[in-house]
């Protein structure tokens, strides 16, 4: 059933708490990357500009001892939205009690503000992610009205997203909308050729994807360190390449199930060492050397790829090709990114993770249709898995 949305819901003048997911990376305190602030802005400032008092709060990292709250902190991300908004943004260094609610009630119409990092609750207990039904009640007794606009947080059950939800009239925000409609709308009603790409280190982390996807593609390519499982399931000498041993029976299953819609590479980069300045080979997937390691999908397998992706209509990509961190083995990924940065009237979507970090360094960005805020949430959403956090917004 379709869920209501932020529009759906009478804000002006009441307390909104909203749910975000400014999990982002830091570094020595710094932000690195402010793209899910940045995502979260159109729902943030609707309801600013719909008079509003918003409440806004999120999980950053794990926290387990008091010495990870120095280093955990959302003031910098408090800061960092105030400059994006354009407006004075009140932090308030606490998850509870007489300071948070004191804050809360000063709050006036377009008023923002944000509270400490939920997981600071996770030093006693455990009770943000493990879903307290207490501290649930307590965050949700703050408002009037709930937004949940954090899609990288779905598919955990914590007491900032399920908990609230089951006390107060909840909607999605706007990039949680977006979200469920782009990957969902792929996957449940893709327009055809439906072509899915996946890649990444390990066969382990996928196998929910790909059998999925084998259910809903047309094609599904693979590539990346988990192509060499593969291989090995076909009898060929993988080398030093990544390999996942209990999983080479489990990679028969699969390549025996899917038949020709399993499209694995035909060449690939090789190595000696696992660095940037190794001297590089070019050698077919059935021709790799004992004492090398694949680095990369090859030229052929660009090629390859390429042709597979020309008519699609729908493309889903999950996992760099190969170690795109190094230059020499970006080629892989580039060429990806590049075919499908080409495609004309498709609907393109980068399943989050590294490979949307992977299309952000290689200035792919905004050459897709869709790129997901969710790293583990978009994974669960390709594999079919309904997510607690969506599961529980209102119905309409
Ligand atoms: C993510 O970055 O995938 C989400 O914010 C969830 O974070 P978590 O893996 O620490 O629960």
């Amino acid at each position: 059933m379709a869920k209501k949305i932020v529009t759906d819901l009478d804000v002006a003048g009441k307390k909104v708490l909203v749910r975000v997911d400014f999990n982002v990376p830091m570094k020595d305190g710094v932000i690195t990357d402010d793209n899910r602030i940045v995502q979260a802005l159109p729902t943030i400032q609707y309801l600013i500009d719909n008079k509003a008092k918003l409440i806004l709060f999120s999980h950053l990292g794990k926290v387990k001892t008091e010495e990870d709250k120095a280093s955990k902190s959302l003031a910098p991300v408090a800061k960092r939205l105030g400059e994006l908004l354009g407006k004075e943004v009140t932090f308030v260094p606490e998850t509870r009690g007489a300071a948070l609610e004191a804050a809360i009630d000063g709050l006036a119409e377009g008023d923002v503000l944000v509270f400490e990092n939920t997981r600071f609750e996770d030093i006693d207990g455990k009770k943000e992610s493990k879903n307290d039904p207490e501290l649930g009640k307590y965050w949700a007794s703050l408002g009037d009205l709930f937004v949940n606009d954090a899609f990288g947080t779905a598919h955990r059950s914590h007491a900032s997203n399920v908990g609230v939800a089951s006390h107060l009239e909840t909607a999605a925000g706007f990039l949680m909308d977006k979200e469920i409609k782009f990957i969902g709308g792929a996957v449940d009603n893709p327009k055809r050729p439906f072509v899915a790409i996946l890649g990444g280190a390990k066969v382990s982390d996928k196998i929910g994807v790909i059998e999925n996807l084998l259910d809903k593609a047309d094609k599904v390519l693979i590539g990346g360190g988990m192509a060499y499982t593969f291989f090995k399931a076909k009898g060929y000498e993988v080398g030093l390449s990544l390999l996942e041993a209990d999983r080479v029976e489990l990679a028969k299953e699969i390549m025996a199930k899917a038949g020709d819609k399993l499209v694995l590479p035909i060449d690939n980069k090789v190595a000696p060492e696992f660095s940037n300045d190794a001297p590089i080979t070019v050698v077919s997937s059935d021709a790799i050397p004992a004492d090398q390691e694949g680095l990369d999908i090859g030229p052929a397998t660009v090629k390859l790829f390429s042709d597979y992706l020309q008519d699609a209509k729908t493309v889903v990509w999950n996992g760099p090709m190969g170690v795109f961190e190094f230059s020499n083995f970006a080629g892989g990924t580039i060429g990806v990114c590049e075919a499908i940065a080409h495609l004309e009237g498709a609907t393109t979507i980068i399943g989050g993770g590294d490979s949307a970090a992977a299309a952000a360094q290689l200035g792919y960005a905004d050459k897709f249709t869709h790129i997901s805020t969710g790293g583990g949430a978009s994974l669960e959403y390709l594999e079919g898995k309904e997510l607690p956090g969506v599961a529980s917004i209102s119905d309409k």
